[in-house]
């Protein structure tokens, strides 16, 4: 007997075939059982006809429950009416095991209740498609990275010292001393770039973030690339192009994930490239234009990010920060130095930022000061003031935060639904 997948049943029409799954729902109507079983890669109605079995398997298939454990036999079909397109004529059930009572039925259930169920809840179509996104969004952008030549070198996640600010560093006893839960892997980057050119990292990151939004999570994971010699005009084409692609990848290998999420797909058809460009000074003339009075050295928060997004139809970039709100490596834009060569990038629709990044200080005398002028601890950072003694090089990367991107993309209300497990101030379980 071949054992086949649900989303490979078409190769398989006329012949006896064996599914191993779940029991995703069941109606009966008397003579007739419909059995819709799931495992992973799709949905598949399997009928049971009390007249062509024997009655302990019709009983039985009578008695499945919701997420019971089966191996089930018969042949495939074509049928337009039965979801999927196709349809099992059961001729044997094996039952793994029978599911007691599952938590999560049809009916309306509230989010904190299914958050406390995810590890059940990953089963329903809706996470089932989220994930899968989130998966095509991941290999996209390293295909995109990796067909450019750039490597992809891991970086710690234990380090003694911080990247983005000492406020939302989780710590952690490290034998005789301290470590910190990396918040990035960039400083690593940078040497790892003067290193092999052109490099990216791909891991999780942690910010301790006192903040409940929408946009937030205490444990997230970000796509890094750093290369050497570039400017903040080169980053800023390498993003767009980079994001343009991955949505085009998605709208390609997952329009059917996407329109389980009921996403429109109008508004990703439109991100393509050039993206909008605006100043720091200019989107806070567009926002005090709108009612949001913003004081000149304050970062944009979530809602202002929300008003510049929704000005455009494709995402947009926003550069030259006041230094004062960004972090100590980023390098001042010599023609103007209150201002810096960075650049954010905010996805279409209200999303906010998805990407953060820009030149880096590659000035060794500059760096000790700006490292002074943010209170840190100089001996964590001699490594890094290393690469600014030998050979140091105009550079620049940036940091794509997966989750917010994959909510962008599947057009979702909240972060905590992008990732299989959300950590949140509130929630570490399961
Ligand atoms: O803007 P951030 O803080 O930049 C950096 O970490 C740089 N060191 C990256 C670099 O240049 N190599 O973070 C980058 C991105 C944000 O744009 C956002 O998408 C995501 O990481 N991010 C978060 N996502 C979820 N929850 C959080 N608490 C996040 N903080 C940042
Ligand atoms: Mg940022």
């Amino acid at each position: 007997m071949t054992v086949v997948a649900i989303d490979g049943i078409g190769g398989h029409l006329g012949q006896e075939i064996e599914i191993r799954g779940w029991v995703y729902n069941l109606r009966s109507s008397g003579s007739i059982h419909f059995v819709l079983l799931r495992d992973g890669t799709g949905i598949l109605q399997a009928v049971a006809v009390r007249q062509d079995l024997p009655s302990d398997v019709f009983e039985a298939v009578g008695a499945l429950t919701q997420e019971s454990s089966v191996i089930v036999a018969g042949v495939a079909r074509e049928d337009r009416r039965a979801p999927g397109g196709y349809e099992l004529s059961l001729r044997r059930l094996s039952v793994l095991q029978t599911a007691e009572a599952y938590p999560i039925t049809p009916k309306e259930h509230g989010v904190e209740f299914l958050m406390d169920h995810r590890h059940l809840w990953l089963r329903s179509s809706r996470p089932r498609a989220i994930m899968r996104v989130r998966a095509e969004v991941e290999r996209a952008i390293c295909d995109y990275l990796d067909d450019r030549g750039y490597v992809r070198m891991d970086t710690p996640i234990l380090t003694p010292s911080a990247c983005e600010g000492t406020t939302t560093l989780f710590e952690t006893p490290y034998f005789e001393r301290r470590a910190y839960l990396t918040q990035s892997g960039q400083l690593y980057n940078e040497a790892n770039a003067a290193a092999l050119g052109r490099v990216y990292c791909f891991g999780p990151t942690f910010r301790a973030e006192k903040s409940k939004t929408r946009r937030h999570l205490t444990e997230f994971w970000m796509i890094e690339p750093e290369a050497a010699f570039l400017d903040l005009e080169g980053c800023m084409a390498l993003e767009e192009e980079m994001v343009a692609h991955v949505v085009q990848r998605v709208l390609d290998r997952r329009r059917q994930e996407l329109l389980t999420l009921e996403r429109d797909l109008a508004p990703l058809e439109r991100v393509r490239p050039p993206f909008p460009r605006l100043s720091y000074d200019e989107a806070a003339e567009r926002l005090r234009e709108r009612g949001h009075p913003v004081r000149w050295g304050d970062d944009f928060g979530g809602d202002e990010e929300t008003v510049i997004s929704k000005l455009h139809d494709r995402p947009v970039f926003i550069h030259r920060y006041p230094a004062e709100c960004k972090a100590f490596y980023m390098r001042p834009d010599p023609a103007r130095p209150e201002v810096v060569l960075g650049a954010d990038l905010l996805a279409s629709e209200g999303y906010g930022e998805i990407i953060g990044g820009g030149e880096r200080i590659y000035d060794p005398g500059l760096l000790e000061q700006r490292l002074r002028e943010a209170n840190l601890p100089r001996a964590e950072y001699e490594w890094y003031l290393d690469l600014r003694r030998y050979g140091s090089v105009p550079h620049s990367g940036f940091g794509i935060g997966i989750e917010r991107t994959v909510a962008w993309i599947c057009g979702l209300e909240h972060v905590r639904e992008t990732i299989p497990y959300p950590r949140l101030i509130n929630r570490l379980y399961p």
